[in-house]
């Protein structure tokens, strides 16, 4: 059933939801009329995410966020589905390294910034240029995965908070190069409960919500709601903005 909030008929691109945050905005939207295309690199969950969709509101392809043959087919197959394009969000997100910055390994670190940072941009760049999809004409929005490890050092995930920044910082550049036809904002969340964060929780989760004042750890329910609020026309004056998603935990003092 479709609730509106002025977003029935859009159309989007929700990167990396075939699990976690990615798969509950794609849920969101599509309960408010959206129709949806997911991507994620395993066609079997990718699969078995699509198929909990209406068929009539859901695309689903398969590849590497950062891959510009895999964005172009996401985006050909966009314009020729829904015919064109409203609502980009890059969720997709990786953090494959742990341990301080002085023992990095600089391959992989390019890797995180090849996927967080420059494939954010990437499907930027590539969804306004695209002819088929005049997301600039139907004042398309954007929303970008950051994080609060991009505003406060966390030691062990320092290249994932250093890339989180510069999502942070990108946002608000492409928020100003956009407009006024493009807004662009991002959801900066502490931790969610998802397959991603299990090891900063489990087995610890009293422990780590302590530090939060609003008793509890984020769902990706509570991350949806926020994204269907930034590319709805309720914010139809946000551009630009990182909204905190924290329970409370930084204005506490907290770090994630
Ligand atoms: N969970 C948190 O606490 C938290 C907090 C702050 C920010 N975030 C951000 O939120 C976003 C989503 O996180 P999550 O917790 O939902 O993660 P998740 O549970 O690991 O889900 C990630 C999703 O993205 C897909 N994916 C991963 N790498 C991809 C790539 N290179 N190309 C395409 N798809 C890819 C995964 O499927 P495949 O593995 O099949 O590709 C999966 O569908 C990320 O940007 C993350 O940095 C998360």
């Amino acid at each position: 059933m479709s609730t509106d909030r002025g977003l029935t008929g859009k159309t989007a691109i929700v990167t990396g939801a075939s699990r976690g945050i990615g798969l509950a905005i794609a849920r969101d939207l599509v309960t408010h009329g959206v129709r949806v295309c997911i991507t994620a690199r395993r066609p079997e969950a990718l699969k078995e995410a699509a198929a909990g969709f209406p068929e009539s509101q859901i695309l689903a392809v398969t590849g590497k966020s950062d891959d510009p043959a895999h964005r172009r087919e996401v985006l050909d197959a966009v314009a020729e589905t829904f015919g064109g394009l409203d609502i980009l969000v890059n969720n997709a997100g990786i953090n494959p390294v742990y341990g301080p910055l002085v023992d990095l390994d600089l391959d992989a670190a390019r890797k995180v910034f090849e996927v967080n940072v420059f494939g954010t941009l990437a499907w930027v760049q590539d969804a306004v240029k695209h002819p088929g999809l005049s997301f600039r004409d139907r004042g398309g929005a954007v929303v970008n995965l950051s994080s609060v490890t991009g505003d406060t050092p966390s030691p062990g995930i320092g290249v994932y908070g250093i890339s989180k920044a510069a999502v942070s910082h990108l946002t608000r550049t492409l928020a100003v190069e956009l407009a006024p036809q493009i807004r662009v904002n991002a959801v900066s969340p502490a931790v969610v409960k998802t397959k991603f964060s299990r090891a900063l929780y489990e087995g610890k989760e009293d422990e780590v919500t302590r530090d939060y004042p609003l008793g509890r750890l984020g769902t990706p329910e509570d991350v949806a709601a926020a994204v269907t609020y930034l590319v709805s026309p309720d914010s139809a004056w946000v551009t630009g903005q990182i909204l905190t998603l924290d329970g409370g935990l930084t204005v506490a003092g907290g770090t994630a």
